[in-house]
């Protein structure tokens, strides 16, 4: 791998630990004025100091946060659609040139495999993995599930076998039953959970704690975070679970105090 993407993989996953916590904000970019993200960056900068990477649009990182900043920037490159229609109707949003212009430490996009949209989004994942390889910008593959899909083992071990296969040098995907089998679907590419809609604050802890477990790198969580009543000690608690093998119950006294 080349020196650029082995530098830039490596300030997003400790290479020692291959752990990682990574904070989604880039829901608005189809989800408009997501609960919590309204004032994006009053909820995102106290979090800021325990997360190891930030996944973001060009737009709201322009808008809302700082270029003062150190923390690695996942940048959210695909969009075009929104939730009144078709989810999988992506494009690529975002030149290679801006990303860069961003400094960015990642690209993003979605796939949506078994979708009506399926061909297309696969395509906006090779074009920016191309890319990509082009600039030593590693990629991260978000297995998006269509309301039609199963979240079992089978279904996302074969939407994050296929970003793999493209060329993703990240996946990212849901926790499910038989979670070690998508894991061992990805090979060497580090897989991270999303933390999906908001669930019980111990619920969330418990989920990030199995996928762990079972093999993840880490979570790039969002929702169950910045929509939590105390997003501060929620992202302490879930870092202490990545990186600290913390158990849930003292990952939720942590959520607490
Ligand atoms: C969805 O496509 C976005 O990429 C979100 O960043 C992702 O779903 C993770 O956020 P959450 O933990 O809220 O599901």
């Amino acid at each position: 791998m080349e020196w650029g993407m082995k530098n830039r993989l490596a300030r997003i996953i400790n290479p020692k630990s291959r752990r990682s916590v990574m904070l989604a904000v880039d829901h608005g970019y189809f989800q408009g004025p997501t609960t919590g993200l309204r004032n994006l960056g009053k909820t995102v900068e106290p979090l800021l100091p325990y997360a190891d990477s930030l996944m973001i649009t060009r737009g709201a990182l322009r808008n809302w946060i700082k270029p003062e900043i150190n923390i690695p920037i996942v940048l959210r490159v695909s969009g075009g659609q929104s939730i009144l229609k078709e989810l999988s109707n992506e494009v690529i949003t975002t030149a290679i040139d801006d990303a860069l212009r961003i400094n960015a430490s990642a690209l993003t996009c979605s796939i949506y495999v078994g979708s009506e949209f399926e061909r297309e989004s696969i395509s906006n994942l090779s074009k920016i993995v191309n890319e990509g390889q082009r600039y030593g910008i590693p990629v991260l593959a978000v297995t998006a599930v269509g309301k039609e899909m199963a979240r079992d083992a089978r279904y996302l071990g074969l939407a994050s076998r296929i970003a793999v296969e493209i060329g993703a040098h990240m996946i990212k995907t849901y926790y499910c039953e038989n979670f070690s089998e998508v894991v061992g679907a990805c090979g060497n590419a580090p897989v991270f959970i999303a933390g999906g809609k908001k669930i019980e604050e111990k619920a969330a802890l418990q989920m990030a704690h199995d996928a762990i477990s079972n093999g993840a790198v880490g979570v790039d969580m969002g929702r169950n975070i910045f929509q939590s009543d105390n997003p501060v000690g929620m992202v302490k608690a879930v870092r202490a679970i990545v990186h600290e093998n913390a158990s849930v119950d003292d990952g939720f006294e942590i959520y607490k105090s």
